[in-house]
């Protein structure tokens, strides 16, 4: 995934553009026949009403990940056009003014953001697939055909059963009545997450009673006990069990690829997160381990999950906490506001009491920040986040703040134009052009959401107003953008600008 959406999961938007940084290759477009479909605002609801499955991308001209997906699109478009049926692929920019309703509609809060529609978009899903073109073709053809596979023989469950996934399997006396109906609801439901699967013997799954009496959903799971049965059927409960059972009750944060859907799947929940990193080379190491699951096993259900990290893999983790090596075995506390909390150099048996202190609300969150720079005379003020609330938060200004990563190429390009802008207001004492170090500094993410680099907010003297700005990144826009959100401007600073 080359874009960070999930809200409040900084964390793993970090890896993301870090590894989308070093990958990002740009294409040369070329003049054929397009097979991506281009819709907007005046025929999106007739073209999509017109097929039971259309996949639908949201796009902004100016995002890189899309030009970098827009060729793989293509040519995934071309291949999918010869598939029996044909699978469709369309864009709409989102970007534009005249789309925006449709953006709202689908929820777009990044780009690319790519939607699945089934049943002329009555139904609607997040794609969750790879960003190129194999990958989306495969991924694709999977998600047409039936949600969930009959599994008859042994052959059936070899072929359909990957060992080191999620699998889901129904097992019915009859593929018929309420039970077997809601089984399929779900699985159509959950399809781009999960693999499902339907038998009327049980001795084809290898794990679990190989006869059941009763209609049973087993997960069958590569962590923990394996395998689940449940049987209850009312939808709601059976998609529970399914996106609860699929967390490893510690998610592992190795250098194993396998691992990769746990670990989005760890960053993605809404819960408060748990995470200690250590070497896994360490001499204590199991006893960390047999520790940290008990531990871990008494917390279940409560909200808070568990993940352990081997520091070799974890660097970019250490980045966003702005941790050191030498703080390893470090344990850290995410809450669902974005604060943590962090116990480096953390022995065994000091664990537990310590997750206690953090649920019964003792610990002070660790607020990582640069020092506040003694000379701050450049046209862009550097903000930190020991001036944040001073410089912007609670600042009667007009602040536009830009928040920035030194690595990030977009943020690069900005920089001048956000120079010019600065300079363009340097005589209205009413508003402010900044930057933070998003590296260096923390900024509350139930405040400013940073879903990636360059995050550009702003917020009107009053307070009044706090929106993130998404516009075109020219000078120009930006301007405009300031001067149809700020507040009115005193008398004082009018006059200002006239002399
Ligand atoms: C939808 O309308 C736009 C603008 O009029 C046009 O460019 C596009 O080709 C249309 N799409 C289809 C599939 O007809």
């Amino acid at each position: 995934m080359a874009s960070c959406r999930v809200p409040g999961v900084l964390l793993m938007c970090v890896f993301v553009i870090l590894l989308s940084t070093v990958f990002s290759i740009s294409s040369a477009s070329e003049e054929e026949k397009e097979y991506v479909l281009t819709l907007d605002h005046s025929n999106f609801s007739e073209i999509v009403s017109k097929h039971k499955f259309i996949v639908v991308e949201f796009y902004a001209p100016w995002c890189g990940h899309c030009k970098n997906l827009a060729p793989e699109y293509e040519k995934a478009a071309s291949v999918l056009s010869g598939n029996e049926p044909a699978i469709v692929l369309a864009k709409v920019d989102a970007n534009a003014e005249e789309n925006k309703g449709l953006a709202e509609q689908f929820e777009i809060q990044g780009f690319p953001t790519i939607k699945i529609l089934r049943n002329g978009g009555e139904n609607v899903q997040e794609y969750k697939g790879p960003r190129e073109a194999d990958g989306i073709v495969t991924y694709l053809k999977k998600q047409t055909g039936p949600a969930s596979k009959e599994i008859k023989t042994a052959e059936d469950a070899d072929r359909l059963i990957d060992g080191k996934k999620i699998f889901i399997v129904g097992i019915f006396p009859k593929f018929s009545g309420e039970e077997f109906e809601n089984f399929l609801i779900v699985a159509e439901k959950l399809r781009s997450d999960y693999d499902f699967g339907h038998t009327t013997n049980a001795e084809l799954i290898h794990r679990g009673e190989s006869s059941v009496s009763k209609a049973t959903v087993r997960l069958l799971k590569p962590f923990d006990e394996l395998f689940v049965d449940f049987k209850n059927f009312e939808v709601d409960a059976l998609e529970k069990f399914i996106e609860e059972g699929s967390i490893p009750l510690v998610t592992l944060f190795d250098q194993n690829p396998d691992n990769q859907p746990f670990l989005n799947k760890y960053f993605g929940s809404p819960d408060e997160k748990a995470m200690l990193f250590l070497h896994f080379s360490h001499d204590q190491i199991d006893n960390f381990k047999s520790k940290y699951n008990e531990i871990a096993g008494l917390y279940k259900g409560k909200g808070l999950k568990f993940l352990l990290g081997d520091v070799l893999a974890s660097e970019s983790a250490f980045q966003f906490f702005g941790l050191t090596e030498d703080q390893a075995p470090v344990l850290v506390v995410q809450n669902n506001k974005g604060l943590k909390f962090i116990n480096p150099n953390v022995e065994i048996d000091q664990i537990a009491p310590w997750l206690k202190s953090y649920v019964d609300g003792k610990l002070k969150p660790s607020i990582k920040s640069e020092a506040i720079p003694e000379t701050n005379d450049e046209p862009v003020k550097v903000v930190v986040a020991k001036s944040l609330r001073d410089m912007v938060l609670d600042s009667k200004k007009n602040v536009l703040l830009e928040i920035y990563a030194p690595w990030c190429g977009h943020c690069k390009k900005l920089a001048p134009i956000l120079d010019e802008v600065a300079v363009s207001f340097e005589k209205d004492a009413d508003v402010v052009v900044a930057k933070l170090d998003g590296t260096k500094n923390d900024v509350p993410s139930d405040i400013i959401e940073v879903r990636g680099y360059p995050t550009l907010y702003f917020k009107s003297a009053s307070g009044s107003k706090y929106v993130a700005y998404e516009g075109d990144r020219s000078k120009e826009d930006i301007i405009e953008f300031i001067q149809n959100n700020r507040d009115a401007a005193t008398s004082e600073s009018i006059l200002k600008d006239e002399l």
